[in-house]
């Protein structure tokens, strides 16, 4: 099972960027959070974060054929980027949507998201832990499918 976990723009400031609301721990805590949790889940993961919409958008495309499901923080492109959404539905690989913060609670201007719409799950407000939940509901979703198509 391979995993793809994408972050968007200034979530290589994890740790300096607003403690309050994303907590005090580093992106590369982030990664190493998210490495040991695919390695609980059995999964092979690679994780990738840009500040680019289109080098996520790439990055997406990529993935056709490699990637078995992606976990995406889109981060502030969640409310802007149509792209990111089309790219998500094009390659058509089950997407988890995960933020840090409990978006659903701040303002009007985060209240649309567009790769959301391309997702089949979302977790907010729950730190890194989002992103290890979202990793064992992948898991856990593909591997029924699997065997849904051997009957
Ligand atoms: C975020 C929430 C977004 O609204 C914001 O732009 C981010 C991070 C989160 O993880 O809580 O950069 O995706």
């Amino acid at each position: 099972m391979k995993i793809l976990v994408i972050n968007g723009p200034n979530i290589n400031m994890l740790g300096i960027r607003e403690p309050g609301l994303y907590g005090n721990q580093s992106y590369p805590a982030l990664i190493e959070f998210i490495e040991k949790s695919a390695a609980e889940a059995g999964a092979e993961v690679e994780c990738f974060q840009s500040n680019h919409e289109g080098a996520i958008v790439d990055k997406i495309q990529e993935a056709y054929g490699k990637t078995d499901g992606i976990v995406i923080n889109p981060a502030a492109y969640t409310h802007t980027s149509v792209a990111i959404l089309d790219a998500l539905k094009a390659v058509s690989i089950p997407a988890v949507e995960v933020h840090i913060s409990k978006v659903s609670e701040r303002e009007d201007f985060r209240q649309i998201s567009y790769a959301g719409k391309a997702c089949i799950k979302r977790y907010e407000g729950l730190g890194f832990e989002g992103y290890r939940q979202a990793i064992f509901f992948l898991c856990d979703k593909l591997t029924e499918k699997t065997v849904e198509s051997k009957e």
